[in-house]
């Protein structure tokens, strides 16, 4: 096997993987010919030469506008809520809505030492990522009168401990059928100046989850797809798991993709501060994309409309809505996604076996987007929301200035405040309260729970 091996990685100049192959054990050299036999040599080849001739982002950036969208303020809005509200109604009643859920991630800026979606998040009830937006699903397919199916993407990294927590926690009150697990793929990691793929033990290559955009390919080659579609599912409301105020199915944006006729939808808020740390949605010669905030010219992205706003407003939240008949045509293009590469520390294990700790960037990992489709949609459409009541993304450890378990409590107790009080509520400033979504999603059904005159004066967990 050695020699067979030797002479495939020879043509590559990638034999330096066998360096220790003599002092492995049988299984430790299987699993290393496995690991080795999964890799697309020539692709990898093409990668590294496109990581040195990057799409320059910052030329096309000149000709970007702002999207199409359907905005919050907006006094003549392409698609009203009277319109789209039905819509996106029915679709969920006829059973044409699925959710996909990604939670491959290593979620390494948090420092949680398992699968982000395991995190106590809720600020009462300690409820964790998965049991909240779990929770967000059960609540509306028992409003819409129909079983909403959840396709949820896991990594190698988090596949094993996701599945066993929400066995244990059997799948937070969804039926075991509705919950559809799939795994996303990875990819080598390799040294930035020869392109020579790393080693993260003598017997393993250094791999990691291929990026959200792995999710094309993971749905078609797990079956999940064709699942969709011998359901009947024609619209997936995708997001991620750590955003615990999602708007979970928002039956508006639904609607107005539909209306829309849409192939890729994207709900967006209006960006304060140019430099907002989101993707920016723009147009460039009629085509829709998002331009990442790294890429976005500061000029450019400082650009002001006559009233002050930001000509470029709109920041990808990454909440879509994708056609299932889309995905399925971009699943058969080759290379729908383009490869994304970035200049990372990686610790490896040198040619004389010895575990180095880069202390700079020494390699490039690889990831591919989801939100590259958009340039590939018939048609496409934004959905402005109010970040306040939509996005609160868990992504840093405690101390950081923003995205952290602190920032996503305040902005839920918040949230759940305002919506008490819309319900004819009274809630002291700074009371400390939660709302379970199997109580209540909406102001509206708040208004049928709870009597209007009621006040809140002490800790209050709603469920
Ligand atoms: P992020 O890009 O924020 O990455 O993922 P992350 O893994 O959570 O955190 P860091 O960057 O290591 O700190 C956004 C969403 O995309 C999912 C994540 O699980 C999260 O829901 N994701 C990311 C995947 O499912 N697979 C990936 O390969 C990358």
């Amino acid at each position: 096997m050695r020699d067979k091996l030797l002479l495939q990685l020879s043509t590559f100049s990638q034999e330096h993987l066998l360096a220790f192959w003599d002092n492995l054990s049988d299984v430790q050299q299987a699993n290393l010919t496995a690991q080795i036999q999964e890799i697309d040599f020539p692709e990898m080849e093409a990668m590294f030469e496109q990581s040195r001739a990057q799409e320059n982002l910052k030329k096309l950036a000149q000709r970007a506008m702002p999207p199409l969208a359907v905005r919050l303020d907006s006094n003549d809005p392409p698609y009203t809520s009277e319109q789209a509200y039905p819509l996106g109604e029915q679709a969920l009643a006829e059973g044409k809505v699925g959710v996909a859920l990604v939670a491959g991630g290593q979620g390494s800026r948090l420092g949680f030492d398992h699968p982000k979606g395991m995190y106590p998040i809720g600020p009462i009830s300690n409820a964790s990522l998965f049991e909240i937006l779990f929770s967000k699903i059960q609540a509306t397919g028992m409003s819409s009168g129909t079983a909403i199916p959840i396709y949820l993407m896991t990594s190698p990294a988090t596949h094993e401990e996701t599945v066993d927590y929400l066995k244990t926690n059997r799948w937070f009150g969804l039926a075991e059928e509705d919950v559809v697990v799939f795994c996303q793929g990875t990819l080598p990691a390799v040294d930035a100046t020869t392109g020579k793929l790393l080693l993260s033990d003598h017997d393993s290559l250094f791999l990691s989850p291929d990026g959200h955009g792995g999710m094309l390919a993971a749905l078609d080659r797990s079956g999940a797809l064709g699942d969709m579609q011998q359901r009947g599912v024609e619209h997936l409301f995708y997001f991620q798991v750590d955003n615990p105020i999602a708007t979970v199915c928002d039956t508006h944006m639904i609607g107005c993709h539909i209306l829309a006729n849409s192939e890729y939808t994207l709900q967006v808020i209006s960006k304060q501060d140019p430099e907002e740390r989101v993707g920016n949605v723009v147009q460039i010669d009629g085509v829709t994309r998002i331009i990442e905030y790294s890429d976005l010219p500061a000029d450019i992205a400082k650009v002001r409309n006559s009233d002050g706003s930001l000509k470029f407003w709109a920041g990808s939240i990454a909440v879509h809505v994708l056609d299932v008949e889309f995905l399925s045509r971009m699943a058969k293009l080759h290379n729908a996604l383009p490869i994304h590469c970035a200049r990372k520390k990686v610790p490896f294990v040198d040619l004389a076996g010895d575990p180095i700790d880069p202390t700079e960037p020494n390699a490039i990992k690889y990831e591919r987007f989801i939100f590259d489709l958009l340039p590939h949609a018939k048609c496409s459409l934004s959905v402005e929301v109010d970040p306040a009541v939509a996005f609160a993304p868990l992504k840093n450890a405690s101390g950081a200035t923003a995205d952290t378990v602190e920032h996503v409590h305040h902005q839920m107790m918040e949230l759940h405040r305002s919506m008490l009080r819309k319900a004819g509520v009274q809630v002291e400033d700074g009371c400390r309260v939660e709302i379970s979504p199997l109580f209540a999603m909406t102001v509206d059904q708040l208004r049928e729970k709870i009597t209007p005159d009621t006040s809140i004066v002490e800790e209050t967990y709603f469920r």
